[in-house]
């Protein structure tokens, strides 16, 4: 019998690879760029599967051109750039990688509140520079962290696991989630807020939501005007969560303190972005998930999915 067809968009861990080659002729895109659309469109054509990362982009004009196609997994816990009514009209299952990104991602964005707070990169910046010329009251001064207060907005598992963190801080823990979280709110003596409560409350306000219809955009001019003057806000979702242009203005004019980001709403963020030139920037390149041990875990997470989809058994992580 023919062996099915996975084109694997990134070199990923061998591994992962072995265990698609075990059962699957596999082709995989070997350039440290992402594969250019129109080469994608081509192997889409013969694939039984796709093992994409987020910069690729799974729409209904890729899927018109994948007759064979059964199962997209992403080696990522975000699947906005994934069409998931198209793949479900046409019966292909979509995989995620929850889980095994969970802490390395909530380590992150509780590095982000931390190296924000305490101005770590500027610091180092004037360090490398030569600009440290002596000990000073107020010098590099930052925003405290232990026992201050931290809004999560969008309390998944990244949520709970940044809560978890802040209790070692003695934060107080408001979040703001779809629905409640009853066992958060007892094990980490988590508040639920709404979401203008936590913008007047939090002096930290960290964005760890998915990028839907509902959250795009959410953190604007609006939301930024009712933080605190000395709040730091973080965000680890998406970039299209913010308004960008509000965020450099609040940033700039001293509405908001300081921010973290990990994300923007172009990837790689271009070097002239204005958020870019602010010493009160933290700016990371989305590297959320980016240990050893969650990418090797990811990577074989995906290939598990597949090849269970295409033994015909039910995919271990679907979306
Ligand atoms: C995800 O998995 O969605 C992250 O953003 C990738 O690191």
């Amino acid at each position: 019998m023919k062996k099915p067809f996975v084109y694997v968009t990134r070199k990923v861990s061998d591994e992962a690879l072995n265990l698609l080659t075990s059962f699957a002729t596999i082709e995989v895109w070997e350039k440290e760029y992402p594969v250019p659309r129109e080469i994608l469109l081509k192997k889409v054509g013969q694939a039984d599967a796709l093992y994409v990362m987020l910069s690729d982009r799974i729409d209904r004009e890729l899927l018109d051109h994948a007759p064979h196609l059964k199962v997209v997994s992403t080696m990522a816990v975000g699947y906005d750039s994934i069409d998931i009514q198209a793949c479900k009209e046409r019966g292909i299952v979509v995989t995620n990688t929850p889980d095994v990104l969970t802490d390395a991602t909530a380590d992150l964005a509780f590095g982000l509140v931390m190296s924000a707070g305490r101005r770590f990169i500027e610091g180092n910046r004037m360090v490398m520079n030569g600009e440290w010329k002596t000990w000073s009251p107020y010098f590099m001064a930052g925003q405290s962290i232990h026992g201050a207060t931290i809004g999560i907005i969008g309390m998944g598992r990244i949520g709970e696991a940044v809560a978890k963190r802040a209790t070692g801080f003695d934060m107080r823990i408001m979040y703001h989630n779809r629905n409640r979280k009853p066992n958060a709110e007892e094990k980490y003596n988590a508040e639920y807020a709404s979401l203008p409560d936590i913008l007047k409350e939090a002096d930290y306000v960290v964005l760890l939501t998915p990028l839907t219809e509902e959250t795009k955009g959410l953190m604007g001019k609006q939301e930024f005007a009712q933080m605190k003057s000395t709040a730091v806000f973080v965000n680890a979702s998406r970039g299209a969560t913010v308004d960008e242009e509000a965020l450099f203005e609040a940033l700039r004019d001293g509405t908001i303190w300081a921010a973290g980001l990990d994300v923007f709403q172009v990837e790689p963020v271009p070097t002239d972005h204005p958020l870019l030139t602010l010493p009160n920037v933290v700016a990371l390149p989305h590297i959320g998930s980016a240990t050893y041990e969650a990418r090797n875990q990811m990577a074989m997470l995906v290939a598990k999915n597949i090849k269970a989809v295409l033994q015909g058994d039910e995919a271990i992580t679907p979306v």
